[in-house]
């Protein structure tokens, strides 16, 4: 499905609105609650493609939690097609979505896990496939996880191994998935991550709760703590240290909250009434420090956010943001150690660096040509494509800025690039057309009418 976006000046109606559930955090509290002792309820959780492959998983190794994961995942697909999606985006009011979905379930405890009869696919959802390593691990059974291409040409070695170290079984094909599990009784182990990740931690502390004895892993750089959070919030045995997460066996019981908005989504909104010259207001947004780095690096381009905490669910801050542009906007400098905590932000950012004056250079970054795509490569060629000029070479992305003479780009089948090029297309000199944006409902259906509602003219276009 092919978009065409017609820059002009942004405009605001002055409401807050509200962006899908963050599918970080449902990942989590999906599978915690589906392999809790205990009854839970989980409020608001997205409807993006990717939590409905971790709720699908589930339902096939849960036996009393099944049907409410089915349900589930069946209904949000239904909300998704009927309105709710990106691509036929018929004017669903973002400010609703998501908003009124719950989820009870009751989990029989962790070992009452069961053998699926069928793969578990993951789709296009690597921190499915991650954090299910994890727990499976665990699990006396065989199990094997699958996903679509994108998600087969992920490097997978980086959780098998301290899953290996820690006594279970797992087999990659060539480094990559299927990935082949026979869980075992665990020991704990101390891990050292060579690369900043957020998934291989969280695989580890969650099969580190079933293990013997301490489980220990140590970040070169902090990464999203949601895991520790919640495990925090479920009141676990788990110690935090400069850098060091330590963790021991635990059996959780059941977990009630409301997932706060996905502030990654929600920073695709910044982004273009930033360089539209609107004014947003997101409301309801999870406001967790290590997931909002990108505030800091648009302070430095000319979008000033200010953040406001309303509450707290489950450890996660909430509140609101309302951002707006303050100035010129301008290039500046990603660093390497700024890198893990504007990660899934760096195509967006990108957008505004193609539309600012003077150059954006984004170092260490390395880690995007291992995510949905080839992000590194993948947002300079778009950039390219919409008459801008940008560079990848090695680990570093530089952005040459000076404005978009407009054009048309495809999002390679990769949610946030199809969002990032939506966005810098609004601050092009003329319309512009993108391919694939469908790929949007990975983790925000229903961003095209946000889009909308923040001022930005999208047509569907073919
Ligand atoms: C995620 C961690 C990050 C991020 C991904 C979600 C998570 O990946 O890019 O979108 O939920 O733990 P890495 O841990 O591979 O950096």
């Amino acid at each position: 499905m092919r978009i065409r976006v017609t820059p002009g000046a942004g405009t605001s109606d002055g409401g807050a609105r509200r962006v899908p559930g963050d599918k970080s955090i449902a990942h989590r509290w999906l599978i915690l609650a589906s392999t809790a002792d205990g009854r839970s309820r989980l409020v608001g959780l997205p409807a993006s493609l990717d939590v409905r492959s971790t709720a699908s998983c589930l339902s096939r190794v849960t036996r009393r939690a099944r049907p409410a994961l089915e349900l589930w995942a069946r209904n949000a697909a239904s909300r998704v097609e009927d309105g709710g999606s990106t691509w036929n985006g018929r004017s669903r009011d973002s400010r609703e979505e998501g908003s009124t979905d719950v989820l009870e379930l009751e989990g029989e405890g962790r070992d009452s896990l069961v053998e699926p009869s069928t793969d578990l696919d993951c789709g296009n959802s690597g921190t499915s496939m991650r954090l299910l390593a994890g727990v499976l691990s665990a699990a006396p059974f065989r199990s094997r996880l699958i996903g679509d291409a994108s998600l087969h040409a992920r490097p997978m070695e980086r959780v098998a191994v301290p899953l290996r170290r820690m006594g279970a079984e797992v087999r990659t094909t060539d480094g990559h998935a299927p990935l082949e599990i026979s869980g075992a009784p665990l020991r704990g182990i101390e891990y050292r991550l060579d690369v900043p990740t957020a998934q291989v931690k969280t695989a580890i502390l969650l099969a580190g709760l079933a293990a013997e004895g301490e489980t220990v892993v140590v970040e070169p750089t902090q990464t999203r703590d949601h895991t520790e959070r919640i495990l925090t919030a479920l009141g676990a045995p788990i110690g935090r240290r400069d850098g060091t997460v330590a963790v021991s066996r635990f059996q959780h019981a059941g977990l009630e909250g409301a997932v706060p908005g996905d502030v990654s989504s929600a920073s695709f909104l910044i982004g273009a009434a930033g360089i539209t010259g609107a004014e947003v207001t997101i409301r309801d947004v999870g406001l967790n420090p290590t997931r909002i780095g990108f505030v800091g690096v648009l302070a430095r381009m000319g979008i000033r956010c200010d953040a406001e905490a309303t509450g707290e669910q489950l450890g996660e801050p909430v509140g609101t943001i309302r951002a707006r542009r303050v100035g010129p906007l301008t290039g500046t400098t990603i660093e390497a150690d700024e890198m893990p905590g504007v990660i899934d932000e760096v195509p967006m950012l990108a957008a505004v660096a193609a539309v600012a004056a003077g150059q954006t250079r984004f170092l260490g970054a390395g880690e995007l040509r291992v995510k949905e795509s080839d992000r590194l490569a993948r947002v300079a060629e778009g950039i390219r494509s919409l008459g801008g000029n940008a560079l990848a070479a090695g680990d570093e992305l530089i952005v040459a800025g000076g404005g978009l003479v407009g054009g048309s780009a495809s999002s390679s089948g990769d949610h946030r690039l199809a969002m990032a090029f939506a966005v810098a297309a609004a601050g092009a000199n003329a319309p512009s057309e993108i391919d694939g944006i469908e790929a949007a409902d990975v983790s925000f259906p229903g961003f095209v009418a946000a889009l909308r509602s923040v001022g930005v003219d999208v047509e569907a276009s073919g």
